[in-house]
């Protein structure tokens, strides 16, 4: 278990991480979502005591980092992959971390072949790729076999099988009683792998709850109903002080009812469907709304690609030419 209470970093007058009080529980998956710049990663430093707090504390199991006997048997992280010696060979990498903390070498063995990095364990670490750096990373993290687990952006660079078996990983890692905590931007990834959501905003708290809690209260909820009779079910609908929102295909939206009234009303009046599906916004859809006051880092909408005859693409093409 981690245990945040009042958690405060100031960087010279930037604030980045502002009061965070909660609990990341074992036996789930935690994700940590916030835009750009929330803090994220500063909170995960604070987390193991690679930043000091200006004020606050964090507790792992109890006790603060620095108490920690061996602390990669207690919490592994992955915070930047490519924090590691180039000119180590994966396997030297992990040998080096396993000796400094009493854990036996049989095990780097065991943690190369759970990554999928045995054939290239004795290759230097500044030739590997992207995802070939992030799997050495989980590797230490999992080296001491620990209770706690946290990742920062773990499946950064990872091809889509190294997504599913990452996805995988943390799962069975939770499943077996373990606390892990994961921070993510892929909001589609998050909906599928963590129970548990905390989401930060310009380092304050904007939720702390269950993923289902989290999309539910944060987005709308809507049914789609597609008929050959729109017109004729659009005035039962309102007959029945229902309002339908026509969608750009024809459908209708209709908020506020479920599917089963809405299908029964229109049995009664024989009218034909041919959609009636109850749409649930997606956790991507749902950050947005939350988030929405706290990004910091917006694209300029001028600055987007743009088909090289419009804006200032075609006058670098006539300076150019
Ligand atoms: N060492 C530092 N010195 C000064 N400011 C810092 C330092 N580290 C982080 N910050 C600032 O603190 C804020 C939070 O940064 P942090 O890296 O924790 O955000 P994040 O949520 O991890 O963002 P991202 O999603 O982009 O990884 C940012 O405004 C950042 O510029
Ligand atoms: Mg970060």
């Amino acid at each position: 278990m981690i245990e945040l209470e009042g958690l405060t970093k100031r960087y010279g007058d930037k604030l980045a991480v502002d009061g965070l009080t909660c609990t990341v529980r074992p036996g789930m998956v935690t994700g940590f979502l916030g835009p750009n710049g929330a803090g994220k990663s500063t909170t995960m430093r604070m987390m193991l005591d690679l930043d000091n707090p200006t004020s606050g504390t964090v507790r792992i199991d109890g006790r603060h980092y620095r108490q920690l006997h061996n602390p990669l048997r207690t919490v592994g992280a992955l915070l930047d992959a490519k924090a590691i010696h180039g000119g180590r060979s994966a396997y030297n990498h992990l040998l080096c971390l396993a000796q400094s903390n009493g854990i036996d070498a049989v095990r780097v063995r065991e943690v190369l072949d759970v990554v999928g990095l045995t054939p290239v364990a004795r290759k230097r670490a500044k030739g590997f790729s992207l995802g070939m750096g992030q799997r050495l990373g989980i590797a230490a993290a999992l080296l001491g076999d620990p209770q706690i687990l946290m990742f920062d952006e773990p499946v950064n660079g990872l091809d889509p099988e190294g997504i599913h078996w990452i996805r995988n990983l943390m799962k069975s890692l939770a499943a077996q009683g373990r606390t892990v905590f994961v921070s993510s931007h892929l909001m589609s990834e998050m909906a599928l792998t963590a129970e548990h959501l905390i989401v930060i905003g310009q380092g304050r708290l904007l939720a702390d709850t269950s993923m289902s809690e989290f999309i539910a209260q944060n987005s709308r909820s809507f049914v789609r109903m597609r008929s050959p009779e729109g017109e004729r079910l659009r005035d039962v609908l309102s007959g029945a002080g229902i309002t339908a929102v026509p969608a750009a295909d024809g459908a209708l939206e209709v908020h506020g009812e479920d599917a089963e009234h809405l299908g029964e009303l229109a049995a009664r009046h024989r009218i034909t469907l041919h959609e009636l599906s109850p749409q649930r916004a997606s956790l991507e859809e749902a950050f947005m709304r939350l988030t929405a006051g706290a990004v910091e880092y917006h694209a300029h909408p001028n600055h987007q690609a743009r088909p090289p005859e419009a804006g200032w693409g075609a006058d670098w093409q006539k300076k150019g030419s």
